[in-house]
């Protein structure tokens, strides 16, 4: 039987659960690949930390480079995190020729093209499963399962913090800060959250997705990125009014009959009705719509210690397989396959809005806001001015019909100026799923 000894480089949450989850489905994972696994070195930081999985002492080093050189070695888990010093691992692992396992989508967001590239070129793998939303299979069901299809749509709840701290908004109706800081006490959010909460982990993964589905490399720089700080319970409250539920979407949409592809990370408007405003707490779902399949959903842990271990043991399945076959890029990690692609410049993307204002509460308010939207031709499809709400302003919520980015933000600019129109005016998209 094909022996395959893995390195692991980094012994901490991921880490240590892949430890884990070895020692308990290792052998059923080598009976069913047909090549046995087993866990050569582990390289960390500091070898006094206590860590969730009791490491044999022998295995231990804190010189990575060790454990990627180390001949025995034929397979390496790169489960560290970050940009530079992994790239390193992961580079120097592909350059000796052994195939590479990840979980780092900073790395992939950053680094990808690069990477890919060096496996091809040294004739090996890498394998990225973990990358994206923990537990979920995504990017297997993205490269085999659908590679008949053309994804026309993908939508995922790809962060579990921004899931979290939205879903107890609409629950408790409770603030954005006040959600947060017990998010953080509770460990489902980091200090400092900007990472999640601004958005730029989602975007990190929703263009992985991009990626794989429309095969061009995304630079992460193309991603329009909004997180949900500026989200309030008065705009969860109205929206939940509409028939809405406010989730952080990344949305990966083809612009109809072009090679120009939406790559977007914003909080959306879902309505209730759609199978992606239930999927609550940390929780991620992906949303994929493919011109054979149609309709599929993936739902399940985001992360974690164990689910994140799941993903890492698929790869390292695929990786022994290879090894055991010894057939070179059985399946690629990416297959660049649209080259003209590119991602389209949000000014360009069409959707529907939810308007929120906060105006002076006299007549003929309402009618110089409608102008400004009528003069862009921007239809609206509802208003809203609640009862109840005192003081020197009171909020007026509309709901626009589809327009591009460019014209409503323009719009919305203008607006913004009135003298009776008083704050930041908010703007949350609406989404209809519709294919
Ligand atoms: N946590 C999740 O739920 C999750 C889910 C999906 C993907 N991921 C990804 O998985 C990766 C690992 O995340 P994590 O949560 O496991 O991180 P973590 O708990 O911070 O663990 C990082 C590990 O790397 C070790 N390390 C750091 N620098 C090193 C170096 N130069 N040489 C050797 N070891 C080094 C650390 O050693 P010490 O322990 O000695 O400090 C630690 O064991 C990241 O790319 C992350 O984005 C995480």
């Amino acid at each position: 039987m094909q022996q395959v000894n893995l390195g692991i480089i980094g012994g901490g949450t991921v880490g240590s659960g892949v430890f884990d989850a070895l020692a308990r489905n290792g052998a059923l994972l080598s009976s069913r690949v047909g090549a046995n696994i087993k866990v050569h070195r582990v390289a960390v930081r500091d070898l006094q930390k206590k860590r969730a999985a009791t490491i044999p002492k022998n295995l231990l080093t804190t010189d990575w480079r060790e454990v990627v050189c180390d001949p025995e070695v034929n397979l390496v888990a790169e489960l560290i995190g970050g940009t530079t010093i992994a790239r390193e691992v992961v580079l120097t692992s592909l350059k000796l020729g052994k195939p590479v396992v990840t979980a780092n989508k900073a790395l992939l967001s950053a680094h990808g093209e690069e990477l890919f590239a060096a496996a091809k070129k040294y004739g090996t793998n890498l394998y990225y499963e973990a990358s994206v939303c923990g537990g979920i299979p995504i990017i297997k069901s993205l490269r085999e399962g659908f590679v008949g299809n053309r994804i026309t749509a993908l939508y995922g709840i790809v962060n579990g913090t921004c899931n979290y701290i939205l879903t107890r908004m609409k629950l408790e109706g409770a603030d954005f800060s006040a959600v947060l800081a017990d998010a953080q006490k509770l460990g489902y959010a980091e200090t400092p959250p900007d990472l999640d909460i601004d958005g730029h982990d989602a975007a990190h993964k929703t263009g992985i997705l991009a990626s794989l589905a429309h095969g061009f490399w995304i630079n992460p720089k193309k991603i329009h990125v909004e997180g949900i700080r500026h989200i309030s319970a008065l705009d969860i409250k109205f929206a939940g009014e509409l028939g809405y539920t406010i989730k952080l979407i990344g949305t990966v949409k083809k612009l109809e009959g072009s090679c120009r592809v939406q790559v977007s990370v914003y909080p959306t408007l879902v309505p209730n009705a759609h199978v992606l405003a239930s999927v609550n707490g940390v929780f991620n779902a992906v949303f994929v719509q493919g011109d054979i399949v149609g309709d599929a959903l993936f739902y399940g842990r985001g992360a974690g210690k164990d689910a994140t271990a799941s993903s890492v043991l698929s790869d390292i399945g695929d990786a022994m397989l290879d090894l055991k076959t010894g057939i070179k890029n059985r399946l690629p990690a990416f297959v660049p396959h649209e080259c003209a692609g590119a991602v389209a410049p949000i000014d360009e993307v069409v959707s529907q809005y939810f308007v929120r204002l906060n105006v002076v509460d006299k007549p003929g308010v309402l009618a110089k806001i409608a102008t400004i939207f009528g003069q862009s031709n921007i239809g609206i499809s509802s208003v809203i001015q609640p009862e109840g709400h005192e003081g020197e302003s009171v909020p007026l919520i509309f709901m626009l019909h589809y327009a591009t980015n460019g014209v409503a933000a323009k719009a919305l600019a203008k607006i913004a100026k009135l003298p009776t129109v008083k704050g930041k005016p908010v703007m949350i998209r609406v989404e209809s799923f519709e294919q």
